[in-house]
């Protein structure tokens, strides 16, 4: 009721409060190439649409008389507990959204308790994310580069700052065919963004024969080589074991059988994802893929999920079929785009009462207790 009762005296320049609208308004401020970067996806868009889709296909079915006074949104994650059900998609490369860039949605995330991952490709160095969010909570995410070393270097730098959890990304041993990107001809690396963190990693730099700053071109170049790993197999996760101490998780699991394999891995997490439907087009939408992976998981480690979040409700339905939390990627992207970190906010703010109200219309009282009578599937 404080959301409703702040509404007597609308600002006529406040935020929106549809999501769309944030959309809308990132596209107006940002050029196209940007802005496709951002919203766009592989192919046909196919994979994004079934994501969406994914969503719509569950219907809630709420419940009544269950007072539903107190609800509680926290979760408890690899031993913390964080207040809220969601976490800040790990996105690289936000300098050519806004420029707070990362420190903007870091400083969001920090101020709102929701866990921050930090891309490898950020446009700042890990280090300094962290330093602007001090205590606040966050991991890390890694891509696992060609380059053993810089991997190890990565996950230790990670450890040095403060990151609490590694996610490695598996989906993406190579950017995807993106077909906007190829028209604007527009790859935000190859301009040097989102190397911020390989631009002062000691292992990359060791290998190049001037500084990034007197070669600029040479660095990026020897990036494109050393990015991602297109050869790594289920027997390489053992090297990830023995250069960090951290909890593991694997991001881009939708295959059951993939779930099996990082258990059998002694993996310590796993999130479903098809990397917002910009790798695979045409793959299954991640809520679609949930059900199944929890399956095969069982209760031996915690499976989250992103792709498609939008809503409280969104959250409410990953959560009913066994997602411990969700990630969520563009719609923070957008509130950065429009008004930097405290976009960033609104936009989490928004979706979070939207959830709290949600919740306790359909009859819960607690995110960590849903489970999948709640929901229908249509045919
Ligand atoms: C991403 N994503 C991503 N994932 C990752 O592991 N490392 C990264 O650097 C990036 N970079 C990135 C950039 C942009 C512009 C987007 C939109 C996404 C994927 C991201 O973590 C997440 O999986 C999706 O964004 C979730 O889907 P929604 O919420 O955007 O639908």
């Amino acid at each position: 009721y404080q959301i409703y009762s702040t509404m007597q005296n609308p600002d006529p320049d406040r935020f929106p409060v549809i999501l769309e609208e944030w959309e809308e308004l990132a596209r107006k401020k940002l050029a196209d190439g940007p802005y496709y970067y951002i919203a766009g996806g592989a192919g046909s868009e196919k994979t994004m649409q079934a994501n969406l889709k994914a969503f719509t296909n569950r219907e809630v079915i709420p419940r009544m008389l269950r007072n539903v006074d107190q609800r509680d949104l926290s979760v408890d994650l690899f031993g913390q507990k964080y207040p809220f059900p969601i976490l800040q998609a790990p996105i690289g490369v936000q300098s050519i959204i806004h420029e707070e860039g990362e420190i903007g949605s870091a400083l969001a995330s920090a101020e709102m308790g929701v866990p921050y991952i930090a891309s490898s490709a950020s446009s700042v160095p890990m280090e300094k994310i962290a330093e602007a969010m001090g205590d606040a909570p966050r991991w890390f995410q890694l891509y696992w580069s060609r380059d053993p070393e810089i991997a190890a270097s990565f996950l230790k730098r990670a450890e040095n700052s403060g990151y609490s959890a590694i996610v490695v990304t598996l989906d993406t041993p190579m950017m995807a065919w993106r077909e906007y990107d190829l028209k604007n001809v527009y790859l935000p690396f190859l301009a040097g963004e989102g190397v911020g963190n390989y631009f002062t990693d000691p292992a990359f730099l060791s290998k190049l024969e001037k500084s990034p700053q007197e070669d600029p071109q040479a660095a990026v170049m020897h990036w494109t080589k050393v990015f991602g790993n297109t050869s790594l197999t289920w027997d390489d996760i053992d090297f990830l074991r023995e250069h960090t101490n951290l909890p593991i998780i694997l991001k881009g699991i939708l295959h059951e059988s993939d779930a099996k394999l990082a258990v059998e891995k002694g993996v310590d997490g796993i999130i479903v994802s098809n990397h917002g439907g910009r790798q695979v087009d045409g793959a299954v939408g991640a809520l679609d893929a949930l059900p199944k992976v929890v399956e095969a998981v069982g209760d031996k480690v915690p499976v989250l999920m992103d792709s498609g979040i939008r809503r409280g409700s969104d959250i409410i339905k990953a959560m009913a079929l066994g997602a411990k939390a969700v990630l969520v990627g563009r719609p923070l992207m957008y509130g950065l785009a429009v008004a930097g970190q405290k976009g960033v906010k609104e936009v989490m703010q928004n979706m979070l009462a939207d959830l709290d109200i949600t919740l306790g219309l359909t009859g819960q009282s607690s995110v960590s207790q849903l489970d999948p009578s709640l929901l229908r599937e249509m045919e």
